[in-house]
Formats: structure tokens, C-alpha cells, sequence
């Protein structure tokens, strides 16, 4: 078969539209990056027309740059920030309110009221997630609750919520199609996890009328086509996953035990367990990796909020570097016991820790310490956050048998020798680092028939580079317990 699958990927800082050839090699990418807005201390928002246009325009470009025509293309996926909320008019499509970014903590004091009311259990067994403002579930009330007028327009069945990925496909197919997958339903707080279904009685303590909810579907499917108007022809949507979990699928972190971890906005370390829903003792969550044929595949993950985002406040923030690149040159510089310890919750302290009210610090200072040292212990940070979560999971009895690593951080040499050293374990940088838009290529490829099957997508990773671990246990475990240090005077 000849021709292209586009993967949308639709993520946090930037909308990016890949072509990927069917030998799953990336052909060409547009990418184009959106305004973040912060209207108050803890709250982020997306305008869900940004959203929108930059990935249409991203679409647009690609094609044009390469001279590739809608008829080329065989098939379109769809990959996204997860959690992320909107509500919008079912008519009209206009959202009522600015999407909530899954990092924004303004429900923290409604999830703690959950938690006194005793509602952890309940949650945890049918969704596999916690109580915290990271879901979309305490989002979607917040609008329904403080948007005027809103609840009752979505009462009388007026208006619809979905993640990223249904907005994107209602406006790919103009309205036409309200699905999301069971991989963006895991998130949202809704979601059985193990019936595959909404729960009725979740959506009753949220108070959210179930006439708002998209159509859960597999993760290879087929969702709907574009409209002539938006490409120049029609094209078949049949490929859908969060991003972390098409990360792991383009990884093809197929087998029981294997994981990834991602270094985009946020980090997430993802293990698949397979046909178990795997529940942590160590605060980790449950969640649907992928759903192939309606049989779910499980994965245990941990999330961090801040991994890419902590380069880019020291680019735009603090401006202390000009790109990414300055940040590993600066760190090659730098003696690795300059005793600094950066920690980013600055929007909360994610996995396994789950405290929405800490805020970042910098501990360590001297009069010696200067721009070198402060970038450095910002990307030792993002190591250091994986192995809180390697140590939870190994609480609860899982080992990667291999951590696959992608992302934008994961061009960073430095950053995976580090990685390597403080987990005293192997890690593995693929040729394609692109996995998002590549899992949602590959499902997408195996609803069209490009690829055969699971098999066969294995058999195409490559490995680019593995990082061993070099650094002494002594060193190592004097390292993370400066760090355990520093979390532990950031919390609440
Ligand atoms: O759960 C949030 C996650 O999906 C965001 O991913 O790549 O935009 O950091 P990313």
C-alpha cells in the first residue's frame, strides 16, 4: 500500500501534524506552538480556538510544504494532551468557557472535600485514578458550577464535554461525531475502567448529566472523516489515543512489563501489565494503555507535571538560556555535586506524592552558585522525579524489564546519561523519538490494514542509543536523598 497516515498531536505547549510513510518512517512535520494562559495563581487555561487553528493550519502545512494532497493520505490520527476539559455547544460549537489544562488546581479544594467525605475508595476502584484536580471529571462540574447559565443549558442537553481528542474530531467532522477513545475516557474520572463503561453513579456525584458525554470507542477505529472542506477531501479518522498511552504503543511496549517514560510538558512513566488492572499500594494510577477489539490492555502509570516545562521557564521565565541546547551545554559544565536541588511543582507535586498545594523551590543556594548550577539541577529534577516513580512501582512488585525514553527531552544525551545513573538502570532512546504521533500512526495503520499486526510493529523499533548506568550505588543513593530532602520541604 502506498500513501501517508497523518497523526495529529495535539499537545500542551504545541500542536504538531506528522506524515508518516507506510514503513512508519516520519516523512514530514509541521509543528506550531499556542499561547498559555494563567488567569490565576494555579489555574491554566488553553483557548480552545488555538487549539483548533494550529492544528488545522499545522495539517495545512504539511500537506503544502511536501506537496502531498488529501487523496495521499490513507488515514488521520488522533493524539492529544490528556484530561484536558472542554464544554461546548452542541449546535453551534462554541465552547462555553476557555478549555482547563489537566495542570490547572483550581478544584484542589473540592477534591479535598471528596477525600473527607470518604470518596477515595470508591474512585480509585472504578476509574483506577485519585482524587485530584488533574482529572477532568471536578473540571467539568467547575464549569457547569460557575459559568452562568451553563448548567442549565446542560441540562436541557444543549451542551457536550469531551477531551482534546472530541473536540478535535467534532471540528474535523464538523460536528458530526461526538467519540472520544477508552484511553482519554480512563482520564477523566468517569470512566469503569473495568465494565469499560461511564459509571452512572460517578456522574451523579459530579453532577454531570450523561447526555454530555462522547461515545467511547477502541483505540483503532472507525471515528469518522474529515470534512472535504478542511484537507481538500475526505479522509477516514480511524486511529485515537492520549498521548501517553500512543507513546507507549509507538514504543511498542506490547509485553507485560514493559514501560516507557515521555519527557514532554510533564513526564510519564508508563508500565503495561497487560490484561490486569494492577492497583498501586504506592499512589501510582490504573489505566487503559490501549483497547484493541474491545479487550482493554492495562498500564500502571506515574505522572509528573513538570519535566519539559521546567526548560522552558528557565528559557522564558527566568530567561537564564536561549534553547534547549544551551541547557546541556551548560550541564556538561557543571560538577554533578554542586549541591543545588531545583524542584518544579509549580503547579503541585503529582505522582506518587499528589499534593496540588505544593509550590517549587530552589534549595542549596551559595554565594558560588550561578546560572550553570540553577539550569543543571532543573533537568537532575526531571531524573529525579522518574525515580520516585521507579521506586513506587518496585513497592508494588514491578520492574521494567526496559525503560524506553522519548520526548522532546529525550535528544538530551546528558539528561538520559543522568537518567541512567541515578535509576542504575539501562535506558533506551529509539531512532524515532516521535512516538506520540507514531502510536496513533500505527493504530490508525492497523484499522487501514497498512500493518499486519502487534508483531509486526515490534519488529520495526530501533534502538538509536542505550545509556548505561556508570555511577556508583554510594554516590547515587547520596544524590536522591539530597532530593528526597528537598520534595519533602515542599510539601504541605
Ligand atoms: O496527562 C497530561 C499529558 O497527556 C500531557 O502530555 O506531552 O502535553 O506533556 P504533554
Amino acid at each position: 500500500m502506498s500513501g501517508y497516515i497523518l497523526s495529529i498531536d495535539q499537545g500542551t505547549t504545541s500542536s504538531r501534524a506528522v506524515l508518516f510513510n507506510t514503513q512508519g518512517r516520519v516523512h514530514a512535520l509541521a509543528q506550531k506552538e499556542f499561547s498559555q494562559h494563567f488567569p490565576n495563581d494555579g489555574w491554566v487555561e488553553h483557548n480552545p480556538d488555538d487549539l483548533w487553528d494550529t492544528v488545522l493550519y499545522t495539517c495545512r502545512h504539511v500537506l503544502s510544504e511536501n506537496s502531498v494532497s488529501a487523496s495521499d493520505l490513507i488515514a488521520i490520527g488522533i493524539t492529544n494532551q490528556r484530561e484536558t476539559t472542554i464544554v461546548w455547544d452542541r449546535e453551534t460549537g462554541r465552547p462555553v468557557y476557555n478549555a482547563i489544562v489537566w495542570q490547572d488546581r483550581r478544584t484542589s479544594g473540592y477534591c479535598q472535600s471528596l477525600k473527607d467525605q470518604g470518596y477515595e475508595d470508591l474512585i480509585s476502584v472504578r476509574t483506577g485514578l485519585l482524587i485530584d484536580p488533574y482529572f477532568s471529571a471536578t473540571k467539568i462540574r467547575w464549569i457547569l458550577d460557575e459559568v452562568p447559565g451553563v448548567r442549565a443549558r446542560a441540562e436541557r442537553g444543549e451542551l457536550v464535554f469531551g477531551t482534546v481528542d472530541s473536540y478535535l474530531l467534532w471540528h474535523l467532522t464538523d460536528g458530526k461525531e461526538h467519540r472520544t477513545d477508552a484511553t482519554n475516557a480512563s482520564r477523566t474520572l468517569l470512566f469503569n475502567i473495568h465494565t469499560q463503561e461511564w459509571d452512572p453513579d460517578l456522574l451523579e456525584l459530579f453532577s454531570i448529566p450523561a447526555s454530555m458525554l462522547p461515545e467511547v470507542m477502541d483505540c483503532a477505529a472507525d471515528f469518522g472523516v474529515s470534512c472535504k472542506g478542511l484537507l481538500g477531501e475526505e479522509v477516514p479518522i480511524l486511529g485515537m489515543a492520549g498521548d501517553q498511552q500512543a507513546a507507549l504503543f509507538g514504543q511498542t511496549c506490547f509485553k507485560e512489563g514493559m514501560a516507557k517514560s515521555t519527557y514532554g510538558t510533564g513526564c510519564f512513566l508508563m508500565l503495561n501489565t497487560g490484561d490486569k488492572a494492577l492497583v498501586s499500594k504506592n499512589r501510582l494510577l490504573t489505566t487503559v494503555a490501549y483497547r484493541l477489539n474491545g479487550k482493554p490492555t492495562y498500564a500502571l502509570e506515574g505522572s509528573i507535571f513538570i519535566a519539559g516545562a521546567t526548560i522552558q521557564w528557565l528559557r522564558d521565565g527566568l530567561q537564564l538560556i536561549k534553547g534547549a541546547s544551551d541547557a546541556e551545554l551548560l550541564a556538561q559544565q557543571t560538577p554533578l555535586d554542586h549541591g543545588v536541588y531545583m524542584v518544579p511543582a509549580f503547579t503541585g507535586l503529582g505522582a506518587p506524592y499528589w499534593d496540588p498545594n505544593a509550590r517549587g523551590a530552589i534549595f542549596g543556594l551559595t554565594r558560588d552558585t550561578g546560572i550553570k548550577e540553577i539550569v543543571t539541577a532543573g533537568l537532575q529534577a526531571v531524573c529525579y522525579q522518574t525515580k520516585d516513580l521507579q521506586k513506587a512501582m518496585e513497592s508494588d512488585g514491578v520492574r521494567p524489564i526496559t525503560l524506553r525514553v522519548d520526548g522532546g527531552m529525550a535528544v538530551n544525551d546528558w539528561v538520559l546519561t543522568f537518567l541512567a545513573d541515578i535509576l542504575g538502570a539501562n535506558v533506551d532512546r529509539p531512532e524515532i523519538i516521535e512516538t506520540t504521533a507514531l502510536g496513533v500512526a500505527y493504530l490508525a495503520g492497523l484499522k487501514a490494514g497498512v500493518f499486519e499486526s502487534l508483531e509486526a510493529l515490534q519488529a520495526m523499533w530501533r534502538c538509536d542509543k542505550r545509556f548505561e548506568p556508570v555511577m556508583s550505588k554510594s554516590t547515587r543513593d547520596d544524590f536522591y536523598a539530597g532530593w528526597q530532602d528537598a520534595v519533602r520541604r515542599v510539601q504541605n
